[in-house]
């Protein structure tokens, strides 16, 4: 199984190939933000990565960072758009705490939604 570490959280193994939205969610304990519900189009899934950035992206990430402005942060990518396929090391900085929000956002399907097309 993958090994997630989340800075200033811990590491926690995942399930192979889980959402990494979902496992921020569900093994790391993170109240991280998803307010689209994982379709690519608000961008508050975002994390930045340490180590272990996947090179391949979906075009539906690639498209909504280069729509927002966001493609040229190093690190920054979209938990809703990556599986767990290898360990990663992330730091959150899109949560649900100080927001005002009422809730973090619909939960992600397992799969990645849209059906994803690698770029
Ligand atoms: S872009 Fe909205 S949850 Fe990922």
């Amino acid at each position: 199984m993958p090994k997630l570490t989340v800075e200033e959280v811990g590491s926690f193994e995942v399930p192979a190939g889980k959402r990494l939205v979902n496992a921020l969610v569900d093994e790391c304990g993170v109240d991280q933000l998803h307010a689209c519900g994982g379709f690519a189009r608000c961008t508050t899934c975002r994390v930045e990565f340490v180590a272990g950035e996947p090179t391949a992206m979906t075009k539906a990430e690639k498209d909504v960072l280069d729509a927002k402005g966001l493609s040229g942060t190093p690190g920054l990518r979209l938990s809703c758009q990556i599986a767990c396929d290898a360990d990663m090391t992330v730091k959150v900085v899109s949560r649900l705490a100080g927001t005002g929000r009422a809730d973090a956002g619909k939960r992600p399907a397992d799969a990645i939604e849209p059906p994803p097309e690698w770029v």
